[in-house]
């Protein structure tokens, strides 16, 4: 999918980008050191570098798109890794939530405190200069990010600790073998003009792995992130199953049956 889009897009020379701000020591060092206030006239430049990837900003219609899938209301505390202008954060702002961008680019943090002043919602939406490895967010309900393959697949561990039912939205790239749970891509007729057009959704599963005991029998699970497989013994026989995981709540069907069920902490209550 990688590769197509690059051949689709011709963006190649962006993806490259993309690629050596990620491992190259000369950039690194070549990095702008943190300087104490941006001008209020710096306007970043699409593909210029950042610590561990360069900065693209998301197209606005996909940032509508990402948080229309995580279905943000304002109960939710939104947390962008790597919110470069802010976009995100502020839109997600707009609809009421609570958002807080983590971006290393100081003078990208300083824009988005000017953009989030500007569009009325700096109470909502705030911005931290840090780095986005080592800053803790099991805080925030949903996570949005436009990073890259190998980086998610370093943050996934810790994003698959977070809390049962937590939405993470990406631009484009995904989460290896943990597949999205929903997908979406906006067509140029919809208004998606530019390049990275997809938005993946993962909602962090909870641990239904094991064996639960019911009055009408015991079901075994096995879990791979959200896809459920396992058996149900109940009346003398034992049924193979195949299920999901969408936060706490699970579904499996078995021997032609559909069943449903919530993870209340270890322990599975079917309905
Ligand atoms: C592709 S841009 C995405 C910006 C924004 N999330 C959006 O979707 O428009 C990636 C951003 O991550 C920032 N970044 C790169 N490495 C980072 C790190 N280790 N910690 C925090 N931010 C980082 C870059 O400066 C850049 O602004």
């Amino acid at each position: 999918m990688h590769a197509a889009l690059i051949r689709r897009t011709g963006l190649a020379l962006l993806l490259a980008a993309f690629g050596a701000a990620l491992n190259t020591p000369a950039l690194a060092q070549a990095q702008k050191a943190p300087s104490a206030s941006a001008p209020s006239t710096y306007e970043p430049q699409s593909g210029q570098e950042g610590k561990d990837v360069v900065w693209v900003p998301t197209p606005q219609v996909l940032v509508d798109k990402m948080l229309d899938m995580a279905r943000v209301t304002p109960g939710d505390f939104v947390m962008d890794l790597g919110s470069g202008d802010g976009r995100t954060v502020i839109t997600a702002a707009r609809r009421g939530a609570r958002a807080l961008g983590i971006e290393y680019n100081p003078d990208l943090v300083e824009l988005s405190r000017r953009n989030a002043e500007k569009e009325g919602v700096a109470g909502k939406a705030t911005f931290v200069k840090a780095d986005l490895f080592e800053t803790d967010f099991s805080r925030a309900s949903v996570i949005t990010m436009f990073l890259l393959p190998d980086i998610n697949l370093k943050l996934r561990p810790k994003i698959l600790m977070l809390k049962p039912g937590t939405r993470i939205v990406s631009n484009s790239f995904d989460m290896g073998d943990w597949l999205p749970d929903e997908k979406s891509t906006i067509s140029s007729d919809a208004g998606c003009n530019a390049s990275w057009c997809t938005a993946l959704l993962w909602i962090v599963p909870a641990r239904a792995a094991g064996t639960h005991q019911f009055p009408q029998g015991e079901l075994t699970l096995k879990q791979e992130f959200q896809m459920l497989s396992g058996t149900l013994r109940t009346e003398g026989r034992t049924l193979a199953l195949e299920g999901k995981v969408r936060g706490e709540d699970i579904s499996f069907t078995a021997g032609g049956r559909k069943y449903t069920g919530r993870m209340n902490g270890k322990s599975l209550e079917l309905r």
